[in-house]
């Protein structure tokens, strides 16, 4: 169980260059498996990870909308590259550049999900941050329905104005 009371601290953990951090789902986000380099950032034993949902270690400084993305992504059986930052165990946070993709069985069913973290570049954890904190101020300040469909217009009004798609700003960034 995702323990609510964690308080986010100002500690950050970095990921070192040849780090992958590598988990698997089922269909509704819950851990099917979590490789040791993930157990050390989340601060969580496989135990306590299996089973459990990936909100787990969700950071209350990541707005919803970034997570609808996410799902409306992997569900129409497309990948996901993007940056998300995550709460460990003790509060403290962690950035990853993840990709995400469905994983398939012989009959070519959807049967769960792969991820596949990187360490992220300063640079784009600079830029995502200030977007992050404009989308999730849009969301604290209006209804949960309302917020997402502000907040997602706002991510989609940042990338006409950079003139790309999501998947060419976020490839841009992490170069
Ligand atoms: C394969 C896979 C990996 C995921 N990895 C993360 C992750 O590292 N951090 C995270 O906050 N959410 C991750 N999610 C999304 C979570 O399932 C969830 O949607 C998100 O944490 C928002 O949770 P909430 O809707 O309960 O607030 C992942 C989902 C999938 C399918």
């Amino acid at each position: 169980m995702k323990d609510k009371s964690i308080i986010p601290t100002d500690r950050e953990r970095v990921m070192r260059e040849n780090d992958f951090i590598v988990s698997k789902t089922d269909l509704t986000g819950k851990i099917t498996y979590a490789n040791r380099i993930f157990q050390e950032f989340a601060g969580y034993t496989e135990s306590e990870l299996l089973g459990t949902q990936h909100n787990i270690v969700r950071h209350p400084d990541m707005p919803r909308a970034a997570f609808k993305l996410v799902w409306d992504t992997i569900k129409a059986k497309q990948e996901f590259f993007g940056f998300v930052k995550n709460m460990a165990s003790d509060g403290s946070y962690y950035w990853v550049f993840t990709h995400i993709t469905p994983s398939y069985n012989r009959e070519g069913k959807v049967i769960g999900y792969l991820s596949v973290r990187r360490k992220p570049r300063v640079e784009a954890v600079n830029t995502i941050t200030g977007l992050y904190q404009q989308m999730l101020s849009i969301e604290k300040r209006n209804s949960p329905n309302q917020g997402m469909d502000s907040s997602t217009k706002f991510l989609l009004d940042f990338l006409t104005e950079k003139g790309a798609s999501y998947e060419e700003l976020i490839l841009a960034l992490q170069g």
